[in-house]
């Protein structure tokens, strides 16, 4: 069988885990390639993930025959040109969330696509735990009667410290947006994907724990460093115009109610994401620190807890389960999973018999379109529409 020859843009934190989870598919794809900021960075990159071929250029990886996909692991503003270089050079592209850092941006990529008859994916990843697989397997077989609210969290505290930093911090580089965008689309995108249920209109509020942050001026920081191990001797100020924290009420189709909270700044909490939902018949809860387990609850008779085992759930969680039931899985599997897929439809295979229903360009323009209608809603401090994804503001 044909395999897929695969490079990787961007060294930092997310493309080794790439570069694990390709090679966590050996039966499709191999990874071939990798691309750095710099011929150094590619090259420590490189040798340290034992990969064959490396350049500082990307768009050198793009001239060649014998690539067939590109990750693109960079940082939010190199997405849209990235992304665009790959696609009019004939190549399928996984791009890491936000697909861009417009709607107008993420929207043209996705026209690019299809005109180029090629495929390409966004790394909403979490969807591919298996439980969450399970909760939406749960939806389309009614098993807890009709959905009628849901809510749910996004909390980290990496940046809880005014010193605290990445280029997240500065809006240029990451967008707008900046807890909505980086973490609440993952919720957003995993509770429309669970409901089946699109998300229409938003009313949001934004939060700022510091007006004014600190910086190393030699631009040393690390995204997730100690905050007390920080040499902070050559800081310097900078005004920080993206938001810390924000809640969100959301209106679904066919009438269903929500909220989410995002946070940047919630001491103690790390990745932990929550979502829960109310049914007519019972409730289901999942949170990604918890992973491996739902919580079905019931009014009239004693909640139940379902572990992950592949012997219990429906086919399609279960083919994403590696192993059996008490071992877990975790945030790297959600990638391999989500990356096998991808490969399996570009390959023209499938997992498990079912329709592709990784996240596509149409998905991440969604979140696109999302994140703008929750900054107008948060400025305008008023409910505001989710315009559908092709749709063009004038
Ligand atoms: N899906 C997820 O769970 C998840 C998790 C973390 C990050 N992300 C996304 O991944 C992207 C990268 O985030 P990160 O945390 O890895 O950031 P990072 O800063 O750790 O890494 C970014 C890398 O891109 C490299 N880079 C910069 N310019 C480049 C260029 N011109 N050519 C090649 N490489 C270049 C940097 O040198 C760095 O190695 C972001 O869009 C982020 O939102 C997704």
């Amino acid at each position: 069988m044909k395999k897929l020859r695969v490079a990787i843009v961007g060294t930092g934190f997310i493309g080794p885990v790439h570069a694990e989870a390709v090679r966590r598919n050996p039966e499709l794809a191999e990874l071939v390639a990798l691309a750095g900021a710099s011929k150094e960075d590619a090259a420590e990159a490189a040798a340290k993930l034992n990969v064959p071929d490396f350049t500082g250029d990307y768009t050198e990886l793009l001239k060649r025959n014998d690539i067939d996909v590109v990750h693109i692991c960079t940082p939010n503003y190199l997405h849209y040109p990235m992304v665009k270089e790959c696609l009019n050079h004939g190549k399928n592209v996984l791009c890491e969330k936000p697909l861009a850092l417009t709607a107008d941006e993420a929207r043209e990529l996705m026209q690019l696509a299809e005109k180029k008859g090629l495929k390409a994916a966004v790394n909403y990843n979490l969807r591919y735990y298996p439980m969450v697989q399970e909760m939406r397997c749960r939806n389309l077989d009614r098993l807890t009667g009709s959905v009628f609210a849901v809510q749910g969290s996004y909390l980290q505290d990496w940046l809880q410290h005014d010193n605290d930093y990445s280029w997240r911090m500065e809006s240029r580089l990451s967008g707008k947006s900046r807890a909505v965008a980086d973490i609440g689309t993952h919720w957003m995108d995993m509770a429309q994907y669970v409901t089946g249920l699109r998300i229409e209109r938003v009313f949001a509020q934004f939060g700022r724990m510091y007006d004014t942050r600190k910086k190393s001026a030699a631009g040393k920081d690390i995204t997730f460093s100690k905050g007390s191990d920080k040499d902070t001797s050559d800081y310097i100020s900078y005004t920080v115009d993206t938001e810390d924290y924000a809640q969100i009420m959301l209106q679904f189709e066919n009438g269903v109610i929500g909220n989410l909270t995002v946070s940047q700044v919630m001491a103690g909490y790390k990745n932990f994401m929550e979502f829960r939902q109310m049914g007519t018949e019972a409730s289901l809860s999942w949170d990604s620190e918890s992973p491996n387990k739902i919580q079905i609850g019931h009014r009239d008779r004693p909640n139940e807890i379902l572990m992950k085992d592949p012997s219990l759930l429906h086919e399609r969680p279960a083919s994403m389960s590696a192993f059996p039931g008490g071992h877990q899985e975790g945030y790297g599997d959600t990638i391999k999973y989500m990356i096998r897929e991808f490969y399996s439809d570009l390959l023209e295979l499938r997992v498990d018999g079912s329709r592709a229903d990784y996240p596509t360009l149409a998905d991440g323009t969604a979140e696109m379109v999302l994140c703008e209608a929750i900054i107008e809603s948060a400025q305008k401090s008023e409910w505001t529409e989710v315009r559908p994804v092709g749709e063009v503001v004038v």
